[in-house]
């Protein structure tokens, strides 16, 4: 008889990051997940195609409308998240695109909060516009402006949670209940907090999402992107992705399944690990200040200790130089690598003013909140003290 696909609701997290999600027995009997390495799937006769396509199996038809491997990665997601369902997608991106596109017609409006994802906020203010969509941004945190930005066309709230690079906090229960009042539905972007540290849901959040490449695979090595909610809202977006065709390819599935077996474990210390940095940064002579909502001088912090159970692993700080001294410490340090992304076992470290924002003049920048003296670092899972020592030494070049 074949065990149950997931563990009993209410085992610890960890054990769902092993266990949850997955089919048992697999095939060929392999403990693993296989990668289903194929493009489309065959039928037996006509007698089986016309049993398919009439809704009476359920069963894989073709790779654009999704694999196996992919199935078992949305379903980990989604018993990690506290989801009916997920739907795994290409990118980040790709899964914020398709979302949108599945969930708005022409006519109506978007509400998003300022400091969400650079590129989300391009897409959604440059494009989405061309569809007869149109978007008002309001300050992180100011809930008299998100409520007062609500007309009867209004049809979805996104917003981000904590927020690149000033980790800045959004309640989560207050977005919930302005959309319920509204009759809106709720997006939060949760990639920098994972299921780890906060679960959306529980506060009545109705579609949460992730870019993959970050924690969730956590490895620096694959890109991909998760939508988890409702069944009947995902199933909406299955059928917009099978159209758009953003989807997870099945070695990156596995690559994500195999991540998200660490997934706390990895969290957990990468929590720890910014701590420390984060209350070194804070206390040291040449930084300005460090922007993590588990300081308790963050603005966030105590909306943060409501909500979450961890303060994730990035953290940001401002030197006390100008944007060529902020270079010297980047270069300085040995462990960390510059590289934009953030989440996988290796610490990265950038100067936002000369990566994401690099177009812009230091003036256009202060505008968009990014100061030239501002550095972002991804805490990895390199032993912590090791981190400290290295940062110490850079910052001597100030
Ligand atoms: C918060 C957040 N959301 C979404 C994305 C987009 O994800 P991806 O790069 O996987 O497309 C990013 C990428 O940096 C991100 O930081």
């Amino acid at each position: 008889m074949s065990k149950p696909e997931s563990p009993s609701p209410g085992r610890d997290l960890l054990t769902t990051a092993i266990h949850g999600g997955e089919r048992r027995p697999r095939p060929g009997n392999a403990i693993t997940t296989p990668i289903f390495q194929t493009a489309t799937y065959v039928f037996r006769d006509t007698a089986e195609l016309v049993d398919y396509m009439s809704g009476n199996t359920e069963r894989e038809e073709y790779g654009r409308y999704g694999n196996p491997t992919q199935r078992v990665a949305e379903r980990k997601c989604a018993a990690l998240e506290g989801a009916e369902d997920g739907l795994g997608f290409a990118s980040g991106m790709a899964a914020i695109t398709t979302t949108l596109f599945a969930v708005l017609s022409q006519g109506q409006h978007v509400i998003m909060t300022d400091d969400c994802y650079r590129r989300t906020r391009q897409f959604c203010r440059g494009m989405l516009g061309k569809f007869g969509v149109d978007v008002t941004i309001v300050e992180t945190g100011d809930y008299a402006a998100l409520e007062a930005a609500v007309t009867p066309r209004t049809r979805v709230l996104i917003s981000e949670s904590p927020t690149n690079p000033y980790m800045k906090v959004v309640d989560l229960d207050r977005i919930a209940d302005v959309a319920r009042r509204h009759r809106l539905l709720t997006i939060i972007d949760s990639t920098f907090a994972t299921p780890v540290n906060q679960r959306p849901i529980e506060h009545g959040i109705d579609l949460v999402l992730h870019s993959a490449t970050k924690y969730l695979a956590g490895h620096n090595d694959v890109l991909g992107g998760m939508i988890l909610g409702r069944q009947e809202t995902i199933a909406a977006i299955r059928d917009c992705q099978g159209v758009l065709g953003g989807i997870l390819d099945p070695h990156a599935a596995y690559l994500l399944i195999r991540g998200l077996k660490t997934l706390p474990l990895r969290v957990e210390h990468q929590n720890a690990s910014a701590m420390r940095i984060a209350e070194m940064l804070d206390a040291h002579p040449r930084v300005d200040r460090a922007h993590y909502c588990g300081l308790p001088s963050h603005p966030g912090h105590e909306i943060a200790r409501r909500q979450m159970k961890g303060f994730g692993g990035v953290v940001s700080f401002e030197i006390k130089g100008d944007l060529d001294a902020t270079s010297r410490v980047v270069d300085a340090v040995e462990i960390p690598q510059i590289a934009p992304s953030l989440g996988g076992v290796e610490s990265l470290i950038e100067q936002p003013a000369l990566m994401s924002f690099f177009e812009l003049t230091t003036e256009e920048r202060l505008a968009v909140g990014i100061k030239d003296n501002l550095i972002r670092l991804s805490v990895g899972l390199e032993n912590p003290d090791d981190l400290i020592a290295d940062l110490r030494q850079a910052l001597e070049r100030v």
